[in-house]
C-alpha cells in the first residue's frame, strides 16, 4: 500500500481521493463507519471567514501569512465546487453570501477593523447595513461567494469513488498502534497494514504527547427546525461570546433554518444539555422558527495559535497529521486532502509552510498556551481529588452517569434507562485525567484533550487508542 489514511471523515477522505486521483494505492481506516466522527456532526460552511480573525491573523503571521491563510480557504471552496462538477455530485452546493454582523457599537468597532483587514487580504468583503435577518444589527462584515453543501451527500460520493484500482475502504476497523518507518506499520484489530505513508485524519493526532499541548478540544452545539418564515440563504454569524451562527439548508425542498455555537471546553460544563436549550431559546426568539426538531452536537479543536497544523508530523518521517480546524472544518479538512495529498506527492504546495505542525509562533500562542495546559494541569489533579458525586449505585438514576468512589477507589458507573448498569475506570486511557459524564451525548469526554467515550467505556474518539477497562459493579 503507498498510503494508510487513518479517519473516515472529510480530511480523510478527500486525501485518499486526491492520492487515487494521482495513481497512488491508498487504504481508509475508519473505526466506526465513514462520517460518523466530527464530519457527522457538522453545520458544513464552506467560508473564508476564519474563527481567527483576520486583524489577529496579521498581526501573528503576517501580511503575507494572513494572505495564505484567505487565499488557502478559497482554494479549498473552489477544490469541492470543482468535485462536485467532475463527479457529478448531488449536495446542494450553492453559492452565497456570508455575514458577520454587530449589535453593539463596541462589536460595530471590531468589525469596521475586520472589514479593513479582510479587504487587505484578498476577501470580497464590504461593510453592509442591509443585512438580511429578521431582527436589527448595527452593520456587517459582507463577504460574498462562500457556499453551503450538503456534506453527507458531497462525501458519500468521493466515499464511493475511493475502491477499486488498488485502493479500499476500511470501516469498523479500529487502529490500536502507528509505527513511523519504512515502510509505516498501522495495527488495526482486524489486522496490520503496511505503507510508505501515514495520514492520521483523525480530528486530534493519535500520538501521545507531541502535538496535544497546542490543541483544545471544546464542545459545541446546534438545532435546526422548518423555516415559518422568509430568511435569505446564507452564512450569519454574530460576535457574541458564546457565539452563534445561523445557516439556511433545504431539506427535501423544505427551508429549515440551522443554529449553531454556545460553545464550551470539553468537560467544563456540567450540564450540557442547557447548552441546548440556550440556543433554542435564541433561535425561537430571533428567527421565524417555532419548532426546532434537529439537534446535535460535535467537538471542535482549537489550534494555539489560530491555525491548524496540517503536514508530517512533530518527530515523524512518514506520518502526516491534520488537526486543529476550530469551526471550519469542512473549509480546512478539503485544505488538508490538498496540502497532505502535495507533501505525499512530491510537489510544492503554497500553504504547507503556513500549516506546519512544526512552526513556531510564540507571540500568537503564548496566552492560551500557558492557560489551557494550565487547565489541563489542574485537571489532571483536581479530578483525581474531586469529591465522588456518590456510594452507592442508587446514587445514579436511569440514563445518567456518575463518578463513584467505592471501597476507595473510583469508578465511573452509567445506569440505562431500564437501570441496567455499567462501570468503567474513569481514567483516560490517553494521559490519565479523569473523564466526566456528557448528558447531552451520553459519553464518558476527557477535558485535557477531548477523548471520549460511549457510556460502556468504547472509544468514540481519539487520542485515546484503548476503551476504558471494566470495574467492578458497586453492590447496592
Ligand atoms: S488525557 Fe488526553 S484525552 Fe484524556
Amino acid at each position: 500500500m503507498d498510503v494508510a489514511i487513518i479517519g473516515g471523515g472529510i480530511a480523510g477522505l478527500t486525501t485518499a481521493w486526491l492520492l487515487k486521483r494521482a495513481g497512488k494505492k491508498v487504504a481508509v481506516l475508519e473505526m466506526h463507519r465513514i462520517l460518523s466522527g466530527q464530519t457527522g456532526q457538522t453545520t458544513a460552511h464552506l467560508t473564508e471567514l476564519l474563527d481567527t480573525p483576520y486583524t489577529t491573523l496579521i498581526q501573528d503571521f503576517g501580511d503575507k501569512g494572513a494572505h495564505l491563510a484567505a487565499s488557502s480557504s478559497r482554494a479549498a471552496i473552489e477544490q469541492i465546487a470543482s468535485l462536485v462538477e467532475s463527479l457529478s455530485i448531488d449536495c446542494g452546493f450553492s453559492r452565497v453570501p456570508a455575514f458577520k454582523y454587530a449589535r453593539t457599537d463596541r462589536e460595530l468597532r471590531d468589525l469596521v477593523l475586520e472589514v479593513s483587514a479582510a479587504r487587505q487580504v484578498g476577501l470580497l468583503a464590504s461593510f453592509t447595513k442591509d443585512v438580511p435577518l429578521p431582527f436589527p444589527v448595527k452593520g456587517a462584515l459582507r463577504v460574498e461567494d462562500q457556499a453551503l453543501f450538503h456534506p453527507r451527500e458531497y462525501l458519500l460520493a468521493l466515499a464511493d469513488a475511493i475502491p477499486g484500482d488498488g485502493c479500499h475502504l476500511f470501516e469498523n476497523t479500529k487502529v490500536v498502534e502507528v509505527h513511523d518507518g519504512a515502510p509505516c506499520r498501522v495495527v488495526t484489530e482486524r489486522g496490520t497494514v503496511t505503507a510508505q505513508a501515514v495520514v492520521e485524519a483523525t480530528t486530534t493526532p493519535l500520538n501521545r504527547v507531541a502535538m496535544h499541548t497546542k490543541l483544545y478540544a471544546y464542545r459545541t452545539y446546534a438545532v435546526a427546525g422548518p423555516l415559518e418564515g422568509p430568511l435569505e440563504a446564507g452564512q450569519y454569524y454574530d460576535s457574541q461570546e458564546p457565539y452563534h451562527y445561523i445557516r439556511t439548508q433545504q431539506v427535501d425542498g423544505v427551508p429549515y433554518v440551522i443554529v449553531g455555537g454556545e460553545d464550551h471546553k470539553v468537560g467544563a460544563e456540567e450540564d450540557t444539555a442547557s447548552r441546548f436549550t440556550a440556543l433554542e431559546d435564541y433561535a425561537v426568539r430571533h428567527l421565524p422558527v417555532k419548532r426546532l426538531t434537529h439537534r446535535w452536537s460535535g467537538q471542535i479543536i482549537e489550534p494555539a495559535d489560530g491555525l491548524p497544523f496540517i503536514g508530517r508530523n512533530v518527530g515523524r518521517r512518514h506520518v502526516y497529521v491534520a488537526t486543529g480546524f476550530s469551526g471550519t472544518g469542512m473549509t480546512f479538512g478539503t485544505l488538508a486532502g490538498m496540502v497532505v495529498s502535495d507533501l505525499i506527492l512530491g510537489n510544492e504546495d503554497p500553504y504547507a509552510a503556513l500549516y506546519a505542525p512544526g512552526r513556531v509562533k510564540p507571540k500568537a500562542s503564548a496566552k492560551d498556551f500557558i492557560q489551557e495546559n494550565a487547565d489541563v494541569a489542574f485537571r489532571f489533579v483536581a479530578d483525581r481529588l474531586a469529591r465522588p458525586d456518590g456510594h452507592h449505585l442508587a446514587d445514579v438514576a436511569p440514563g445518567e452517569g456518575k463518578i463513584l468512589e467505592v471501597e476507595g477507589h473510583k469508578v465511573a458507573v452509567y445506569r440505562e434507562d431500564d437501570g441496567t448498569a455499567h462501570a468503567v475506570s474513569p481514567v483516560c486511557t490517553h494521559l490519565g485525567c479523569h473523564v466526566h459524564w456528557n448528558n447531552a451525548e451520553r459519553s464518558w469526554d476527557c477535558p485535557c484533550h477531548g477523548g471520549r467515550f460511549s457510556p460502556t467505556g468504547r472509544v468514540l474518539n481519539g487520542p485515546a487508542l484503548k476503551d476504558l477497562p471494566s470495574r467492578k459493579l458497586p453492590v447496592k
